[in-house]
């Protein structure tokens, strides 16, 4: 049976990965400034995470969520402490399009409404109702265009009051930093409008943490910048460090019943362990600390390259801007001097997302390459 055959490849095949580095099957170690798409954040098979999914693996994998599962409780605690949000309460899922699924369907369920406001350049999923709010018609199929929904512009808050007011909306969701379309985002007048806003026109505001989330912007979640206290905030990604695992931090306000949400795989007891792990190292390594203080160098280095003309994001979630379309300057970084990099929409923006733990001598390394391959 072949595959089917959706993505385009590196020609790379990795087989081992510690830390900052993934080495393929011919022995090349790779610098990671990518991080599996910004998933890998306490670092390739660190220590601590590899020890705790062990021994999680030879107690019990998994059992459904009809029975009791403590270390969801444990998860939900940590979490809750780890990110400032205590009294919010957590549903567990697989990935970050059925977290932004299940925020969605809440806001609806809670409100009785459908329409939906999101904002021009946003990514959030590929599942049924996240990807219709992506704005993206390129991945969503005729199927995915029945639920009524609004782009609208990024920092025009009358734009968004004008449709609130039309009374038939049950949510704006809106990225901490919006990742695939090119790390433009909300300015703090822009989120506490929004906030204000939904609170006045009682429509839910749901924040979507999946890539800006668990410490990558040098918060733990990016709105927090901001000030604000969505109602709903959904994450991935860096919650498991590729393990795949979701989830929502739900507002105090929301009650829940039996049946209102699901999931068979969510909140498994392997998936529970790698979240526990994550919060565990990113609070002992602090790692929101090393995001804040690698930015600063990063930000002086790329000063320095007068290739770059802007530099985008915040955190770990940066995009260098050329005057020039970067696919060739990926190869070039991959192939000759083995640095994996991302790329998105806006096809000028080279972005990075290395995990949390990248220290300045691997900045050195990525800015001499750089240079070189520029030259
Ligand atoms: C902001 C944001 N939301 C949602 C998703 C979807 O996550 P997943 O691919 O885990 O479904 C992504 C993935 O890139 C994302 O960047």
């Amino acid at each position: 049976m072949n595959l089917f055959d959706v993505y385009q490849l590196y020609n790379v095949t990795p087989v081992k990965a510690t830390n900052v580095y993934v080495t393929d099957d011919k022995g090349i170690e790779y610098l990671d400034l990518y991080g599996g798409h910004g998933v890998v954040s306490i670092g390739h098979s660190h220590p601590h995470y590899l020890s705790k999914l062990k021994e999680q693996l030879d107690a019990i994998g998994f059992y459904s969520n009809a029975v009791k599962n403590p270390l969801q409780n444990q998860l939900a605690e940590k979490l809750g402490t780890v990110s400032g949000y205590p009294d919010y309460s957590l549903f567990l899922c697989n990935s970050g399009a059925e977290a932004n699924e299940n925020a969605l369907k809440l806001a609806s369920f809670y409100t009785g409404k459908k329409r939906v406001i999101t904002f021009e350049n946003s990514f959030h999923g590929r599942t049924s109702v996240a990807v219709s709010v992506t704005d993206n018609p390129k991945i969503n199929a005729p199927i995915n265009s029945t639920n009524p929904k609004t782009f609208l512009p990024l920092n025009n808050v009358e734009s968004v009051e004008k449709e609130l007011a039309k009374d038939d909306v049950c949510a704006v969701i809106i990225e901490g930093i919006q990742g695939v379309g090119g790390l433009d985002e909300g300015t703090t007048t822009f989120f506490q409008g929004l906030e204000k806003l939904c609170k006045k026109y009682n429509v839910v505001f749901i924040v979507d943490e999946v890539q800006s989330g668990y410490g990558r912007s040098g918060e733990f979640f990016a709105h927090q910048a901001h000030n604000v206290s969505p109602d709903i905030i959904s994450i991935a990604k860096g919650m498991g460090n590729g393990f795949p695992i979701g989830g929502i931090l739900i507002s105090p306000k929301f009650k829940a019943t039996y049946g209102m949400l699901g999931t068979t795989f969510g909140g498994n007891h392997l998936a529970c362990a790698a979240g526990i792990a994550v919060l565990e190292v990113i609070e002992k390594e602090d790692l929101m600390q090393n995001v804040k203080s690698i930015l600063k160098y990063f930000i002086e280095k790329a000063k320095k390259i007068p290739q770059v003309k802007n530099v985008k994001g915040r955190g770990l979630m940066l995009g260098l801007e050329f005057d020039f379309e970067v696919a060739e300057l990926r190869k070039k970084l991959i192939y000759e001097k083995y640095i994996f990099t991302g790329g998105a929409n806006n096809k000028k923006l080279l972005r990075i997302l290395p995990p949390l733990t990248v220290k300045k001598e691997h900045i050195d390394i990525f800015f001499k390459a750089l240079k070189e391959v520029l030259e």
